[in-house]
C-alpha cells in the first residue's frame, strides 16, 4: 500500500462534501489537506468535515503555500466548469496533478482548451469525474455483454433525472454561466457512459424542453448512435437512449438489452442487479454498491499520481472533450425545428 495521497479541494460546495466523505471512506489512502473557495464560509464548513485542512481564497494562495512547504499531491476541482480554465492552468504550470469534477467545462471552446491544457502538460496527471465509470454494476454488466449471456446487444438505456427545483435559482441553469441545462449537468455522465459501454456515437435525434422562463433546459431526451464495434456483441449502430432531467420524478437507471435477456441496474437499489428473460422471468444478482464510486475514482487518481498505474479506468481529458462535441452536437439538434 502507498503512503497517504494528499489532497487540495477547489471549490467547497455541494460535490465537495462528497469528494470529502469518499476521502474519508479511503481508509487512510487519500487525505484532503488544503481547502480553496473564494468564500470563508463554504471553506469553513469543509475544514470542519475534514477536521483538520489549511483553508485558501484562491488556488494562487494554495500553489504559494505549496512552494513554501504545505504537502499537497493533487488536486479536486468542485467549481462551476465556467471558472476552470486559469484554474486547472495555475496547477498543471504548478505541476499539481487534476482530478476536475464533470463536465469539462461549460462550452465546447473551453472544452478544447483544458484538453489542450493537457497535452501541453503531459507529464501532469490530468483527470476528469465521470464518476458512474467506477459504479461496480456497470463493470458487471459490460463483463455480461461481452460473455454473450445477454446476445446481441439492441440498446443502452440511461435515466439520470430527479426533482431539483433549487436549481431555478442556481448557476446550473444561468444560461450565461452554466452553458446548458440538464442535458449539460446529467447527460454528460450518460454520454461519457454510453462512450465507455458501447463506444463512440452521435446523436440522432434530441428533444429539450424547459419548465423554468429564462433558465436553460430541465429535460432532454437525446438518442445517439454508436460508430464502431466493440466487440463481438456490441456491433457499430447500437442505439442508447439517454434521458436527463431536473425536473420530474427521480430514475437513476441504466440498462443494456440485449435479444436474449436485458441487464439493469438502478441506482435507488444499489445491491442488486437485474437480469430479466425475454419471458420477462428476473434474476435478481447482488453487487456491490454504487456508493463506493467516488473513493474508487478518489484512489484511482492517487494510483496514476503516486505509483503511476494505467487502465485504472478513470477518465481523461480527451474523454470529457468527446463528452462536450457530442452534447453541443445533441444541444444543436434540440435548437432544429
Ligand atoms: N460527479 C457528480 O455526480 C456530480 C454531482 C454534483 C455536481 N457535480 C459537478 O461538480 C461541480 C460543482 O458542483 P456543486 O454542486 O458542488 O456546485 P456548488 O455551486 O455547490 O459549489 C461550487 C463551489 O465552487 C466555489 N467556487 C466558485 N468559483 C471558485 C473559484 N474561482 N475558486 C475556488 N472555488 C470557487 C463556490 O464558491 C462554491 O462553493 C459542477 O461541475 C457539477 O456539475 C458532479
Amino acid at each position: 500500500m502507498s503512503k497517504t495521497f494528499k489532497i487540495a479541494i477547489i471549490g467547497a460546495g455541494g460535490i465537495a462534501n462528497a469528494h470529502m466523505a469518499a476521502a474519508k471512506d479511503s481508509g487512510g489512502r487519500v487525505e484532503v489537506v488544503a481547502v480553496v473557495d473564494p468564500i470563508q464560509e463554504s471553506r469553513s464548513k469543509l475544514v470542519a468535515a475534514a477536521g483538520q485542512a489549511a483553508d485558501f481564497a484562491d488556488v494562487d494562495a494554495l500553489i504559494k503555500a505549496r512552494k513554501g512547504g504545505l504537502v499537497v499531491e493533487g488536486v479536486l476541482v468542485c467549481t462551476p466548469p465556467s471558472v476552470r480554465v486559469k484554474i486547472v492552468e495555475k496547477c498543471l504550470k504548478a505541476g499539481l496533478p487534476v482530478l476536475s469534477e464533470k463536465p469539462l467545462a461549460s462550452t465546447l471552446k473551453d472544452a478544447k482548451k483544458l484538453a489542450s491544457l493537457a497535452r501541453k502538460y503531459k507529464k501532469v496527471p490530468t483527470a476528469i469525474g465521470y464518476c458512474h465509470r467506477f459504479t461496480p454494476a456497470l463493470h458487471e454488466m459490460n463483463r455480461m455483454a461481452a460473455s454473450g449471456e445477454l446476445g446481441t446487444i439492441v440498446r443502452f438505456e440511461n435515466f439520470f433525472a430527479c426533482d431539483l427545483p433549487g436549481h431555478q435559482s442556481k448557476w446550473f441553469s444561468d444560461p450565461k454561466k452554466a452553458g446548458g441545462g440538464a442535458f449539460l449537468d446529467m447527460g454528460s455522465h450518460s454520454i461519457d457512459l454510453f462512450h465507455a459501454m458501447i463506444g463512440p456515437g452521435k446523436p440522432i435525434a434530441s428533444v429539450f424542453s424547459n419548465k423554468w422562463k429564462g433558465r436553460t433546459e430541465t429535460a432532454a431526451t437525446v438518442v445517439l448512435k454508436g460508430s464502431k464495434k466493440r466487440n463481438a456483441n456490441i456491433g457499430a449502430g447500437v442505439p442508447g437512449v439517454i434521458i436527463s432531467g431536473w425536473a420530474e420524478s427521480s430514475r437513476f437507471t441504466v440498462a443494456l438489452v440485449g435479444d436474449k435477456a436485458m441487464v439493469s441496474y438502478d441506482y435507488e437499489n444499489p445491491e442488486v442487479i437485474t437480469v430479466k428473460d425475454l419471458l420477462g422471468k428476473a434474476d435478481v444478482r447482488p453487487i456491490k454498491t454504487c456508493g463506493v464510486r467516488f473513493t474508487d475514482q478518489l484512489v484511482a487518481f492517487a494510483n496514476v499520481v503516486q505509483i503511476k498505474a494505467n487502465n485504472t479506468g478513470l477518465a481523461t481529458f480527451e474523454d470529457g472533450l468527446a463528452a462536450a462535441m457530442v452534447g453541443e452536437q445533441a444541444a444543436k439538434l434540440a435548437k432544429k425545428k
